[in-house]
């Protein structure tokens, strides 16, 4: 075992996995990562499944999910259920072997959704608001984080610790990978009025607060993984333009969104809500990237 410790970590060969699997290997941790295809440090989850948990492994993240944004795909009933079964099934697969471990893992992160808070153009949101069930995403958040609950009793302590994150801002994936070359070719700008907020985290920030859950034992429950200066998608639009020197003034209406991607799924980009991460500030994580202009200057540089 790794002096630090065994982090098993499903959906690791993705976006925010690949960058934590690098901030974890620097720090001396082993890693293990549970993918559909084979390779070098993975197992399957049907292997998973089998054989229960790698021995001594010390933490679990799940980070497993479909891509909600794949432009590729119609957001057809088919495409839902993979959505939901993909973060759903594997949370609460992960939270079964961990509960039937006898040797638990001290720490279990799994990762949800800022689409757990209503879109608001006003309203302000803490991990304490309460989060209701007002459309698939929201439903979505409630049973992916349901689903993380450990059952096993209190003297077998494994702390559970879900981040309900923003939108990750990064070169190698998610929504900067995609808007790049339309906001370097000065086609980029705001989606419809670019009032709506639009709730952010530097991935640099998410690894490490991901890490920081992991290393901080006093850290549990629910925790915000957004930046802590909100903006709008408009501020967004033009610090990212700024950053690459290109202009980033016209808007797309979100009719665009609801005809490409389906009104319903369209929600995530064309409507937004102000979260703050007030537990995750008071459990005294530090933040590299607090505002979005200097998170767009890191992206581009
Ligand atoms: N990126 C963001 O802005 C953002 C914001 C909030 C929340 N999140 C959540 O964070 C998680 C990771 O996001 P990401 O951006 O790193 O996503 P990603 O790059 O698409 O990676 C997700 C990983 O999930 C696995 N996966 C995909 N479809 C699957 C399926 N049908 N069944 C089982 N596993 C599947 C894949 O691993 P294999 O192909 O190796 O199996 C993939 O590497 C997701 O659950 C996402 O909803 C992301």
């Amino acid at each position: 075992m790794s002096t630090a410790g065994s982090v098993l970590i499903g959906g690791g060969t993705g976006f925010i996995g690949s960058a934590l699997r690098n901030v974890l290997k620097s720090k001396g941790y082993g890693v293990t990562v549970i993918s559909r295809m084979p390779g070098p440090s993975r197992i399957s989850w049907n292997e998973l499944n089998h054989k229960g948990l790698p021995k001594d492994t010390t933490a679990v993240v799940n980070l497993a999910g479909q891509n909600v944004m794949d432009f590729t795909r119609r957001w057809t009933a088919g495409f839902k259920q993979n959505v939901y079964n993909s973060r759903v099934n594997t949370t609460a697969t992960l939270a079964k072997l961990i509960s039937e471990a006898v040797e638990k893992p001290s720490v279990f992160v799994t990762i949800s959704g800022v689409g757990a808070y209503k879109p608001d153009p006003q309203k302000e949101y803490t991990e304490e608001s309460p989060c209701g069930e007002f459309d698939f995403f929201s439903k979505l958040c409630k049973d992916w984080e349901k689903a993380a609950e450990l059952n096993c009793d209190a003297k077998q302590k494994c702390r559970v610790v879900t981040i309900r994150s923003g939108v990750v801002l990064g070169r190698e994936g998610g929504m900067i990978k995609q808007l790049y070359l339309p906001f370097y070719l000065g086609l980029g700008g705001p989606i419809g009025t670019g009032n709506q907020y639009m709730p952010w985290i530097h991935i640099d920030d998410l690894t490490s607060l991901i890490v920081y859950a992991i290393e901080n034992p006093k850290v549990e429950g629910v925790l915000n993984g957004v930046a802590p200066v909100p903006c709008t998608n408009k501020e967004f639009s033009l610090a990212f333009g700024k950053a690459l020197h290109r202009p980033a003034f016209i808007p797309i209406p979100s009719i665009v969104f609801d005809i490409l991607l389906n009104k319903e799924r369209a929600i995530m980009v064309t409507e937004g809500q102000k979260v703050i991460p007030k537990n995750t500030l008071s459990s005294g994580f530090k933040y590299k990237y607090q505002n979005i202009e200097v998170a767009c200057k890191s992206l581009v540089a």
